[in-house]
């Protein structure tokens, strides 16, 4: 079986966590704080504070940014729960507005119709490592006088316009969970320019505490291990050469299965460097593709297959809308191998196998 995600872990990771284990410090010290230093230089910010998650750093990012209940918050149904959940756990609302059928990301012509008094942010989701169009959100944001918030989970070293993503919002939050670009296992990061936000960060995510058993407001304990952080430091000399890798993979998908049935395959306009957390087509025939490359070995993933607003507990808060291109979107992308762990040969198998479907379909 090809699967769709795998960590690639070598002795480096293996060494780093042992030199930690064989330390004793094996709670947040040391190698978390230069972890959030080389992350935030990585990717071009002056602050980075580690948490357990990529949820609770979302959490805790909002919260530190003041918002609340009472608060609309815009944002995407075409993503991990997580994204939206972070916006109900500070007691805000998120608002939902459709997304663009190719990106895949928040359709920004569409945000300005859901802006009233209460909207104090906007929380995009750079969507299977492709940035938003940041030149219209940055519009909309400065005009209305907006926080923005960019939940980069999926989206380590992406670009737009040479510039990475998590650069800029109020805040970045990137996850670090086992099938992202570069991983920890679990953890989440916050970057920010801003010193305060960054200090109100470290703060919440020890129950409020400045100093040390000295607590100033409600916090919680969102704290990572260096034993993690070990992890992601190693993983981040690597993240260069895995997103080459995957966008490698993405150009050999992009000729192969050009062409191909209804296939509609991932776009990368001009500005945009994709970082491939997901190679993500689409077909009218989803379901029946899906369940073919599992029978020829291949793991393939549906990211995602219902909208946030129509998952349970929005239901039960009354969320009843109906929008159109992410209903028909997530009812027709499947997510198909494309993580640095897979050969070429893989990659031709699979490229022959969809192939081979949409052949037996037209009778070839
Ligand atoms: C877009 C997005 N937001 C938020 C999260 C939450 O991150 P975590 O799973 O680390 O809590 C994830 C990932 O899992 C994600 O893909």
């Amino acid at each position: 079986m090809i699967p769709i995600c795998k960590p690639k872990i070598t002795e480096e990771e293996i060494t780093a966590v042992t030199k930690v284990l064989r330390s004793g410090n094996i709670v947040q010290g040391e190698e978390t704080s230069s972890f959030e230093k080389e992350f935030s230089e990585y990717i071009g910010t002056d602050y980075g504070v580690i948490t357990s998650s990529g949820t609770t750093a979302l959490m805790t990012g909002l919260t530190a940014l003041g918002l609340k209940q009472g608060d609309e918050i815009i944002t995407t149904p075409f993503s991990f729960i997580a994204s939206a959940n972070s916006i109900l756990y500070t007691g805000a609302k998120p608002v939902f507005v459709d997304i663009d059928s190719k990106s895949f990301n928040i359709d920004t012509s569409l945000i300005e119709k859901k802006i009233n008094e209460k909207t104090k942010a906007l929380l995009i989701v750079h969507l299977y490592g492709l940035s938003c169009d940041m030149d219209a959100i940055m519009e909309i944001c400065k005009k209305h006088n907006l926080i923005l918030i960019e939940d980069c989970c999926q989206a380590h070293g992406a670009e737009y316009k040479n510039k990475k993503v998590g650069t800029f919002g109020d805040i970045g939050v990137f996850s670090f969970y086992a099938t992202k670009n570069m991983i920890c296992g679990e953890g989440g990061i916050i970057l920010t320019n801003n010193q305060d936000i960054a200090e109100r960060c470290k703060a919440l995510r020890s129950h409020g505490e400045f100093k040390r058993y000295n607590s100033d407001f409600l916090g919680y304990n969102f704290r990572s291990t260096d034993v993690f952080s070990a992890i992601g430091r190693i993983q981040l000399t690597k993240l260069r050469n895995f997103n080459e890798r995957r966008r490698e993979i993405a150009e050999m998908y992009n000729q192969g299965l050009k062409d191909v049935g209804d296939l509609k395959l991932p776009i990368e306009e001009e500005g945009y460097a994709h970082v491939y957390h997901q190679y993500t087509i689409k077909t009218s025939k989803r379901d029946e593709l899906a369940k073919f490359l599992s029978k020829e070995g291949i793991g393939n993933k549906v990211y995602y297959p219902v909208p946030i607003y129509k998952q349970e507990p929005y239901k039960s808060m009354g969320y009843n809308e109906t929008l159109p291109v992410v209903e028909n979107i997530s009812s027709k992308v499947l997510s198909i191998p494309v993580h640095p762990s897979i050969t070429d040969e893989n990659v031709d198998y699979i490229i022959s196998s969809i192939k081979k479907f949409f052949g037996e379909e037209s009778g070839d």
